[in-house]
């Protein structure tokens, strides 16, 4: 598969299987490593064994078949409690009837730590979260992103080496979210910790990990860095839930190496970069990114080669003009065009020619 465990990983997942049912197993030997001091996000929709994945890593829930390691030691029958990993969940709420500082000082109590080192730990973890503050409140005399920094606070407040955050930042609007991604990005990288981190939000994704998982159906379709997930996705799934893209369906027609020359269904005849395409014949969805389509002559990359599009709307979005084409028989091929002073104006029922270069196109599985 995409991904192997290696013999120096902090964090490994081996052939790891897990069902609730004894039927059905909604993780299907998972094969996962992660360095230490890396930023590692699972990704995928709803359903895909994300949040399964890290309450087996956590503890709270046990592998059906496979081994988890935590810095080369198997875990599978140590208590979370005895894993020394900090956690931060969506919904974690926190206790209603003690204080911030309490709450806080509660995972030290656990591990049996006197008052004063408490107290210190304690205020530190607050500043790191920029908190301090508010050490002497109750949880619902905070907002929500003030409980969100205290339930990290908290999940920090005991020097973890590994923290586990599912969906911390889901309750949040946007511009609070943004910030906390910014944050948690700056502890990170100030404490030195390994993070894995789930979301099922790709921007979210992109902006923060080292490198990102993306799930669905309970195994990893790809395991990379966000720039190669984007630019180079290994199956169509990827390349449908990572950005926005393009699909134009058609069959292998050559196929020499990874360069492919691809029938449309229309019968226009392309290049593109085959991707894990076996033979000549073979069903195939293209996929190009909108950001990658040009039609201005002058502006086309060389070696692309051009293909006839019917312009159908032109949306205004600011910093970008968004167009939708009638491209080889699918009209909701999309262009994207950069804002810029004298770009030429479209306008819906104009005839134009498109192109890509051969690279930005990606012959993938159907
Ligand atoms: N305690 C449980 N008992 C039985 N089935 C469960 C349990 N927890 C999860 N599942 C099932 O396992 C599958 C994976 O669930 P999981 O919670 O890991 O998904 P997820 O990727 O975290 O999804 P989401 O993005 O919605 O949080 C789902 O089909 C879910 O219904
Ligand atoms: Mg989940």
């Amino acid at each position: 598969m995409t991904s192997e465990t290696r013999s120096d990983a902090y964090v490994a997942f081996e052939h790891v299987q897990k069902s609730y049912d004894g039927v059905t197993l909604v993780v299907k030997d998972l094969n996962l490593s992660i360095a230490k001091g890396e930023f590692l996000t699972m990704l995928g929709p709803s359903g895909s064994g994300k949040t399964t994945c890290l309450m087996m890593l956590a503890g709270f829930e046990t592998a059906t078949h496979g081994e988890i390691r935590l810095d080369g030691v198997p875990i599978n029958s140590v208590p979370p409690h005895k894993r020394g990993i900090g956690m931060v969940f969506q919904n974690y709420a926190l206790f209603p009837h003690m204080t911030v500082g309490e709450n806080l000082s509660f995972p030290l109590e656990v591990r049996g730590m006197g008052k004063t080192d408490r107290e210190a730990k304690v205020k530190r973890a607050l500043d790191m979260v920029q908190m301090g503050s508010f050490i002497n409140r109750r949880p619902a005399q905070l907002s929500g992103g003030q409980q969100q920094r205290i339930a990290l606070a908290r999940a920090l407040v005991f020097d973890p080496a590994l923290v586990l955050m599912d969906e911390p930042l889901g309750a949040l609007d946007k511009q609070l979210r943004e910030h906390m991604q910014f944050e948690i990005k700056h502890l990170h990288e100030s404490l030195g910790i390994t993070v894995v981190y789930v979301t099922h939000d790709q921007g979210e994704a992109l902006t923060m990990s080292d490198r990102i998982a993306v799930f669905n159906d309970g195994r990893i379709q790809q395991l990379a860095s966000p720039s190669d997930l984007y630019e180079r996705p290994d199956n169509s799934f990827v390349a449908q839930f990572i950005g926005e893209n393009n699909k134009l369906p058609g069959t292998i027609q050559e196929l020499e190496g990874d360069k492919a020359l691809v029938r449309l269904a229309t019968g226009e005849l392309i290049d593109a970069t085959a991707v894990n395409i076996k033979e000549k014949g073979q069903q195939t969805l293209v996929s190009i990114r909108p950001e990658r389509v040009e039609f201005k002559p002058e502006m086309m990359p060389a070696g692309a080669h051009t293909i006839g599009a019917e312009v159908l709307e032109v949306i205004y979005m600011g910093d970008i003009l968004r167009a939708v084409l009638r491209v080889a028989g699918s009209d909701d091929f999309v262009m994207k065009m950069r804002n810029t002073l004298g770009q030429t104006k479209l306008t819906p029922g104009q005839k134009i020619k498109v192109g890509w270069h051969p690279q930005d196109a990606r012959a993938l599985d159907p």
